[in-house]
């Protein structure tokens, strides 16, 4: 179960009739794919048994950047724990010597595929970081330990072809930020022994409540809308989150940042994490300027917490009231107390609270983020898909190393 309480006055839906039939047209064309991608996945997840069958690893190293990396990385995080047996995992999605170099000096080469990540087949960092690891060690034949995710007849998959690299394909209209349920994310996920099937059928479940009821719309076009407050802060409560809240920042400022003809749009993405995150960011949501909207995200408390032990400490009397209960019950209490500090202070909340985060929840909740990125892009009246501005660096980059 996941509950989403929208802690604001809910709008009459005739407001929200535009932005939904914006989106039912965007499904319905099939010019964006993301929305279709439960349809091929079983297709992927055979491919994978079949590959993973033939071949044995102890660690996995994806190599990607953005939206190649950030849905496999925030899946695994909130997933691993409930596989200590799985392979390793290890993400290089950043151009940094050291960190390539750290995780490349701690795995050996037999025992590892590398999964090179990249839609158009060309991006720089990730393009690099591949050359560096064939030449460090000295690979001869990439079919062994390599496999490709990316567009079908891109540079990579014909480079690919002729080194005999099995190649897991991305469709062609489904962008990065919105491919964690292609072969971007089905693939690793299948090898670290994870149940895509249910993932897939947790995304399924959110796809069919967005088509009968306007929970997501409601809190897109309250947040959207809203005259004061353009940063969406996302307040998750346990470290498991932490790739997610960089994934969350990602799907939101690379899909909602646009200029519309001379007017500039987006709504900025924080992600905290509490209750760490209390003790830093809070005050400014608190006292700070009223710019800001809060998601809580928490998961109910399991009877396997590890427990605040029942000790009393002289002079610290005041801290025993939490004594003898579990470390992720008072955590929860936590992200409740400060919820309401939140609301009452009348900025404007939602909370997400899971049972559990097993697949299915997992599923359910990055396919809301992204239906919930894709109809706050519909009221925006923005191109939610693309990414202009990042494309210029990319120009200029070229420019300045070849001239020298
Ligand atoms: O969401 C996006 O489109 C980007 O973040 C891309 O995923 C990122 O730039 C990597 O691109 P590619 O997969 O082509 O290497």
């Amino acid at each position: 179960m996941l509950r989403n309480s929208l802690k604001f006055s809910l709008v009459d839906k005739e407001k929200l009739k535009d932005s939904r039939e914006k989106i039912l047209k965007e499904i319905e064309s099939g010019e964006i794919g993301y929305f279709h991608l439960s349809k091929i996945a079983k297709d992927t997840i055979l491919q994978t048994r079949e590959f993973v069958q033939k071949h044995k690893f102890k660690n996995l190293v994806v190599v990607g950047m953005g939206g190649s990396s950030l849905g496999v990385k925030a899946v695994v995080g909130l997933l691993e724990e409930n596989y200590p047996n799985s392979p390793k995992i290890y993400f290089l999605d950043n151009l940094d010597s050291y960190s390539c170099k750290k995780v490349l000096d701690n795995i050996v080469f037999k025992d590892t595929l590398f999964i090179i990540s990249s839609k158009t087949g060309t991006t720089i960092e990730t393009i690099s970081i591949f050359k560096y690891i064939v030449a460090k060690f000295s690979v001869l034949n990439l079919g062994e330990n390599f496999i490709f995710i990316t567009d079908k007849d891109s540079s990579l998959e014909k480079f690919g072809k002729e080194c005999g690299v099995e190649i897991f394909h991305i469709p062609q209209n489904v962008g990065g930020r919105f491919s964690v349920f292609s072969a971007v994310g089905l693939v690793p996920f299948e090898m670290m022994g994870f149940d895509t099937l249910a993932l897939i059928k947790g995304e399924e479940a959110c796809k069919s409540d967005f088509l009968k009821d306007d929970f997501i719309l409601q809190k897109a076009y309250h947040y959207a809308t809203h005259r004061n407050a353009k940063i969406n802060v996302v307040f998750s409560y346990l470290d498991k989150f932490e790739s997610f809240n960089q994934w969350y920042v990602q799907l939101w400022a690379e899909s909602l940042g646009k200029k519309k003809i001379y007017e500039r749009v987006g709504l900025t993405p924080v992600g905290l994490i509490g209750s760490r995150d209390q003790h830093s960011f809070l005050q400014l949501i608190m006292d700070g300027i009223k710019d800001k909207t809060v998601t809580f995200l928490s998961v109910k408390a399991s009877k396997n917490s590890e427990k605040i032990p029942n000790l009393k400490f002289a002079y610290m009397g005041s801290c025993d009231f939490v004594n003898g209960m579990g470390i992720d019950e008072v955590l929860n209490y936590q992200a409740q107390a400060t919820m309401q500090a939140v609301v009452n202070e009348g900025v404007s909340v939602d909370s997400l609270e899971f049972d559990t985060l097993d697949e299915w929840h997992v599923g359910y909740l990055l396919s809301y983020y992204e239906l919930l990125t894709s109809a706050v892009g519909a009221i925006l009246g923005i191109n939610t898909y693309d990414q202009p501005g990042v494309e210029i660096g990319k120009r200029i980059l070229k420019n300045i190393i070849l001239k020298g």
